[in-house]
């Protein structure tokens, strides 16, 4: 039998969302400019969370969280370049406030994917000065939210970003990566006056991409820390856990995946991070025969592995939290579990030795799902979007008992 974990008394509950995917009315982006082409969803109002947060945040104490992660969104804040709004910065600021009047915590992410269009239209992460202008940004933000926030991401999983905007080509700028295609060798055959779908590119593009990612953490880190030095500053890292079993092979395999996925980049920002912060949906062990539950995406429900995901980025020896851990169950019937099963994965680190401050469900709400729309329901909270009623779903009364128990009631049937 487990060990009961070991929760910090000060370990912070919460959970998470993004601007973009929360908000609404967000217009001057790179994604609602693909919306308007119909090459994605369109986003519109989403859960009005802009204009509704305080009650969102009711809810957020009701289920008593102690944290709450969210965004603020580069295009309201600098809509034009080098121009920055003191109101989207002072809605920012009110949203803060109605954070600590409840006492719970912000963890706030400076980039979550979407950019401002005269940003992605004049060559986004490809300009030569993006890392300059994204650090600026980021130090404009923490200038003004620094008194009301320790923790700052600067940027929400980087190697997705790439990989789905310069590989698989399904997000903005969706280029897209053929390995022999995308070198030129084959040129797509097009009937005539059609257009290609995507841009193919060649692997350097989405190797640059990561790399100015990389540059543009850094400099930010030193732009954050300039403005305010106690401020708390993470990066946010997607970790697929790849496992190879006993099989030489597939241990082979598992490493090299973990390297590029994890490692590569990893080794490139962690010395600028003070903290940083997780997001696990994947489990991959070469090999695997077993089948498992899926969630309503048809993603594998692996939620104990959150364990090796932790020890994983462990090896920076930076404090950890988790940013964002979840599934989209519009049904309610498998989330209580995959919520124990993320806890219990989490308490087995804390047990290990791993330093983790955080657990953050994703997401607070339902919302607006990267690219596929509002179709999959991923929220504590449950969103009609016509009539933008919350409902608390049952599973987060769960979350909530272990919340109140600090996870050592994993084993009762709550
Ligand atoms: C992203 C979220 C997204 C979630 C579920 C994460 O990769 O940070 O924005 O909604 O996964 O797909």
């Amino acid at each position: 039998m487990d060990q009961k974990p070991l929760f910090p008394k000060d370990f912070h509950w919460g959970a998470a969302s993004s601007a973009f995917q929360v908000e609404g009315g967000i217009e001057n982006m790179d994604w609602a400019q693909a919306a308007r082409e119909g090459r994605v969803p369109l986003i519109g109002a989403a859960c009005d969370h802009y204009h509704r947060y305080n009650e969102d945040f009711d809810l957020v104490k009701e289920l008593g969280h102690n944290a709450y992660r969210f965004s603020v969104e580069w295009a309201r804040i600098e809509p034009e370049e080098g121009v920055f709004s003191e109101d989207a910065l002072e809605h920012y600021v009110e949203v803060l406030r109605a954070l600590h009047v409840r006492g719970i915590t912000p963890y706030v992410t400076l980039w979550h994917f979407t950019l401002p269009l005269w940003f992605s239209e004049s060559g986004g992460w490809e300009r030569k000065d993006a890392p300059q202008l994204f650090a600026r940004y980021c130090g404009r933000v923490v200038q003004k939210l620094g008194p009301l926030s320790t923790h700052f991401a600067t940027i929400n999983e980087p190697v997705v970003y790439a990989s789905n905007g310069w590989i698989r080509g399904i997000w903005p700028p969706f280029h897209i990566f053929s390995p022999i295609r995308g070198m030129g060798i084959i040129k797509p055959v097009l009937e005539k006056d059609e257009q290609p779908a995507k841009t193919l590119y060649t692997p350097r593009a989405y190797v640059r991409i990561r790399r100015a990612l990389a540059r543009a953490h850094n400099r930010a880190y030193h732009r954050i820390k300039a403005e305010c030095p106690t401020a708390q500053v993470s990066i946010v890292k997607n970790v697929i856990v790849f496992e190879g079993g006993g099989n030489p092979v597939h241990r082979l395999m598992a490493f090299v995946m973990n390297y590029h996925w994890t490692f590569s980049f990893m080794r490139k920002v962690a010395k600028r991070c003070d903290e940083i912060g997780l997001n696990y949906y994947f489990y991959r062990r070469f090999g695997d025969t077993a089948t498992y539950e899926k969630t309503d995406m048809h993603w594998d429900m692996v939620p104990e592995k959150i364990e090796s995901a932790l020890c994983i980025l462990w090896r920076y020896k930076k404090p950890l939290y988790v940013a964002e851990a979840g599934l989209a169950d519009a049904a309610d019937s498998r989330r209580a579990a995959y919520i124990r099963g993320t806890v219990r994965g989490i308490g087995r680190a804390l047990n290990r030795g791993v330093t983790v401050t955080g657990c953050m469900y994703w997401s607070l709400l339902d919302n607006y799902e990267l690219a596929a729309g509002f179709e999959y329901r991923f929220g504590l909270i449950e969103v009609n979007y016509d009539t933008l009623e919350r409902t608390v779903r049952p599973s987060a009364y769960v979350y909530k008992s272990i919340i109140e128990a600090h996870g050592t009631n994993l084993e009762d049937s709550v």
